[in-house]
């Protein structure tokens, strides 16, 4: 039977039952003695980023549970540092006969693009700002341990929800629990909108932001606190002006926990700031004070994690699926087999005629499609028609030649209202308007300069995106899962 390969990527992989699988699964391994499941399996830990926790919790889990592993702890001392890119490092663990590979990076999407450069199972133990969905793992854990549920409970988020890539993969987490979500932090590092609006999508509830840490510490049953990452900031003396002006603005001391409730308890990802604690020293003695333990959990949930991967026996386990559309065309019905409009602009015998493209977006269609060279292809650009539909309208018409499969879906992207007419002899003998397809490979350009994907990274990634709304357009990065609608989308050319 062909066993499919399951990666932990992102918490947008797992559903609500393999999330509650795998609390089940680590509360097992707790209660019981790890058994050597993993005997004869070799793991690769690379982490290019700094990690205490993360890295020791894996390479312990594995190596409870009798496996082999190896690696490294930061990429000074290894060909990274010499220029190597990405996909070569993970390659040759793979080559080596490792059975599975933990990794930390500092590029968004870097676990995914590990994952589908290699046949074994990848971990994401952090990418850049983007997830750390083992970390979420655990910290649910924690939480269903202290209050044996999650449903019901309120959960305030504070700190650097900016950048904090632990917040990022919890909100998701949460959305498949009826959980009340705070969101506490300084206006500079604010959750990014995007992934509140899609937590709002996908739950039908909204977040509640809360300035006031003591509301906050009056109110929740968990407050997850976060460190300000000062590494993620801008280099240079703006960004550590920026840093230095939050730095200290929400901080956890015994008196001003004195209000919450007796069986509040308060989560923290860890490292803490030596210089400027966020959680006091003092806050460690407190009844509520479950960070310590919290970072045990992860030892647990990172067994039950090796375990379910390399012997794999994942959960649901479903793969991806994305729906194709039927067909690139929703035909348009041709009225008399001419066009009135166009004759009076000019005649086209044999071609195609992209009608009702947006006032002063001809040229630009004109680019995506790379049809620059007016002598190559002869063509006509009429801009501002009037339009009894739009009032105004730009047509383009290309002269004996149809557009491929890859031009339509350009075409498809950049235009809303764009409809084609393929003319032959004088006559439409097509008309439609063009369905963006489910997947766009290669076409568009990430904007987040974190990314994989963006060239200056060098990692040499292929952009790809998944079409989530065909109207409006709104397509999602596979990789640092930014979404990007038609006005901010860049085409790669
Ligand atoms: C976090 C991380 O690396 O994202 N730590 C962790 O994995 N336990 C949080 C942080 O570094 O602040």
């Amino acid at each position: 039977m062909e066993t499919l390969k399951h990666d932990l990527i992102s918490i947008r992989d797992l559903s609500r039952e393999d999330i509650d699988f795998l609390l089940r699964e680590a509360q097992r391994l707790k209660e019981g003695k790890p058994l050597h499941t993993l005997k004869d399996k070799k793991v690769a830990s690379l982490f290019f980023e700094d990690s205490t926790r993360t890295r020791v919790s894996f390479e312990t889990a594995a190596a409870s549970l009798g496996g082999y592993v190896n690696g490294f702890s930061s990429a000074e001392g290894t060909s990274v540092k010499k220029g190597e890119p990405l996909a070569d490092t993970v390659r040759m663990f793979a080559g080596y006969g490792y059975d599975a590979l933990v990794m930390r990076h500092n590029l968004e999407g870097s676990a995914r693009f590990a994952a589908d450069v290699l046949e074994i199972p990848v971990i994401n133990g952090g990418d850049g700002s983007n997830g750390h969905p083992s970390q979420t793992l655990l910290d649910l854990l924690t939480i269903s341990s202290a209050h044996e549920r999650i449903d019901g409970l309120k959960i305030a988020l504070v700190g650097d929800l900016k950048y904090g890539r632990t917040v990022h993969s919890l909100l998701q987490a949460l959305e498949h629990y009826d959980a009340e979500v705070w969101l506490t932090a300084p206006e500079l590092v604010k959750m990014p909108e995007w992934r509140v609006a899609d937590y709002r999508q996908h739950t039908s509830r909204d977040v509640k932001n809360i300035e006031s840490l003591s509301e906050v510490v009056r109110n929740v049953d968990v407050l997850y606190m976060t460190r300000i990452q000062r590494e993620r900031f801008p280099e240079g003396l703006e960004g550590q002006m920026e840093y230095e002006r939050i730095s200290n603005i929400y901080r956890l001391t015994p008196e001003l926990l004195q209000e919450a409730k007796e069986k509040m308890i308060i989560l923290h990802p860890l490292p803490r700031y030596k210089t400027q604690l966020e959680n006091s020293l003092g806050v460690d003695k407190l009844p509520q004070a479950h960070y310590l333990n919290q970072a045990q959990q992860g030892l647990f949930m990172r067994q039950a994690l090796l375990h379910h991967l390399l012997l794999g026996h994942w959960f649901s386990g479903k793969p991806k699926t994305v729906s194709e559309p039927e067909s690139q065309w929703e035909e348009l019905s041709i009225p008399d087999g001419t066009k009135k409009g166009e004759r009076m602009v000019y005649r086209l015998d044999n071609g195609t005629v992209i009608d009702h493209i947006e006032e002063s977006q001809g040229k630009k269609v004109l680019e995506a499609l790379g049809l620059r060279d007016y002598h190559e292809t002869p063509l006509i650009l009429a801009q501002s028609l009037s339009s009894d539909r739009y009032g105004r309208k730009d047509v383009i018409g290309v002269q004996n030649r149809e557009l491929t499969e890859q031009e339509l879906s350009i075409l498809a992207l950049v235009s809303a209202r764009a409809r084609v007419n393929i003319v032959r002899d004088g006559r439409v003998v097509r008309k439609g308007k063009i369905v963006p397809p489910a997947v766009v490979e290669r076409l568009v350009q990430c904007q987040n300069r974190k990314c994989v994907t963006f060239p200056d990274n060098y990692e040499h990634a292929p952009s790809k995106f998944y079409v989530e709304e065909r109207e409006p357009l709104l397509l999602r990065c596979h990789y640092c899962e930014e979404p990007v609608g038609r006005e901010r989308m860049k085409l790669v050319c």
